[in-house]
């Protein structure tokens, strides 16, 4: 069944989504490198390719059901923040806004009776559940220690660790 239409340029939108996400990131991992903090840009820079992660595994598709791709122009990104604290919240806030866009996505697929795109895009929904939780752990944890001293190093030691692996997709 060929990729219905409305389901293939919501998808088209979401893709420059996660492209715009993963440029967010990428600022942020600026930001915070260049604010000292080493583990937190690392961090937010394995993000960033989760992100790519994300377009491409939806530009694969849309490809795999014979729809068309078109790559829009990425619109500016914020370059600077208040805070560590500061930078957190608002990628919550994004990922919350992410997680309202797939859901219309998914409204889309289900209107359009797209089963198929609906299975898909389900990955997606389960995927923001584990984005949003990471992050609020990050923006809880730097609200318990406060701005400065030894609890923030240690988180930022702690962000240090991430490292990129691309999820295994089972189906
Ligand atoms: Fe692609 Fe962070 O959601």
């Amino acid at each position: 069944m060929a990729l219905n239409v409305k389901v293939e340029k919501a998808l088209n939108e979401q893709i420059n989504k996660e492209f715009w996400s993963s440029y967010l990131y990428l600022s942020m991992a600026n930001y915070l490198a260049d604010q000292g903090f080493a583990g937190a840009s690392n961090w937010m820079r394995v993000q960033f390719e989760e992100e790519q992660f994300h377009a491409l595994r939806m530009i694969d598709y849309v490809n795999e059901r014979n729809g068309r791709v078109i790559l829009k122009p990425i619109k500016e990104v914020p370059a600077t923040w208040d805070s560590l604290l500061a930078v957190f919240k608002s990628a919550l806030e994004h990922e919350e806004s992410i997680t309202a866009s797939i859901n219309t996505c998914m409204d889309i697929a289900m209107e359009a009776r797209d089963h198929a795109a609906a299975h898909f895009l389900q990955w997606f929904v389960n995927e923001q559940v584990e984005e949003e939780a990471n992050v609020t752990t990050i923006v809880d944890n730097l609200l318990m220690v406060g701005e400065t001293g030894n609890g923030v190093y240690m988180i930022d030691k702690e962000l240090a660790t991430r490292v990129f692996v691309a999820p295994v997709i089972t189906n």
